[in-house]
């Protein structure tokens, strides 16, 4: 069994998931009405990506014997100045993610939950990534700035292909 503190603070790490999902859809739907369809794409994907990752909040929950309670999501931003300003909200909102996993990292270290630290530490390698991929576009798009190489940027992003986790083995 996990603690009721631990329960409570995994049961909140699904709401910032799948806010991140709800997120990346608003920045893809941003996208898509600046006809730039390969952003579009790229945020699409994450926004899948972050589904799986609440999956694996609600799995390990039900795994431990916790009871999963979902909470209402909240509205995201729909609208940014510019491409560069919506990649470097999502760069922002990956750091504040990281921020969360920390938290819950020291949580699980602070209670002896041997286990948590365990599922968590897949979750701090993929925040290394997550922060990484975000910032290595927005440096793609400081340097363009203002020229047509949004263009490549953009047919670029259009490669991203969601590859869903493996089946867990039983
Ligand atoms: Fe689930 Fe992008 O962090």
């Amino acid at each position: 069994m996990i603690s009721n503190t631990m329960l409570q603070a995994l049961n909140e790490q699904i709401n910032e998931e799948l806010f991140s999902a709800y997120l990346y859809m608003a920045m893809s739907a941003y996208f898509q009405d600046k006809n730039l369809s390969g952003f579009a794409n790229w945020m699409e994907v994450q926004a899948l990506e972050e589904f799986t990752h609440a999956k694996k909040f609600y799995d390990y929950i039900v795994e431990r014997g916790g009871r999963v309670a979902l909470d209402a999501i909240k509205k995201p931003q729909g609208e940014w100045k510019s491409p560069e300003d919506a990649i470097a909200a999502a760069y922002g909102h990956e750091q504040h993610i990281s921020g969360c996993i920390n938290r819950l990292m020291d949580l699980a270290l602070s209670e002896k939950d041997h286990a948590s630290v365990a599922m968590l530490q897949w979750f701090v390698t993929e925040q290394v990534e997550e922060e990484a991929s975000a910032d290595a576009i927005l440096s793609k798009l400081k340097m363009v700035s203002g020229g047509n190489g949004l263009f490549y940027i953009d047919r670029e992003l259009g490669k991203r292909v969601f590859s869903a986790p493996a089946a867990k083995e039983d």
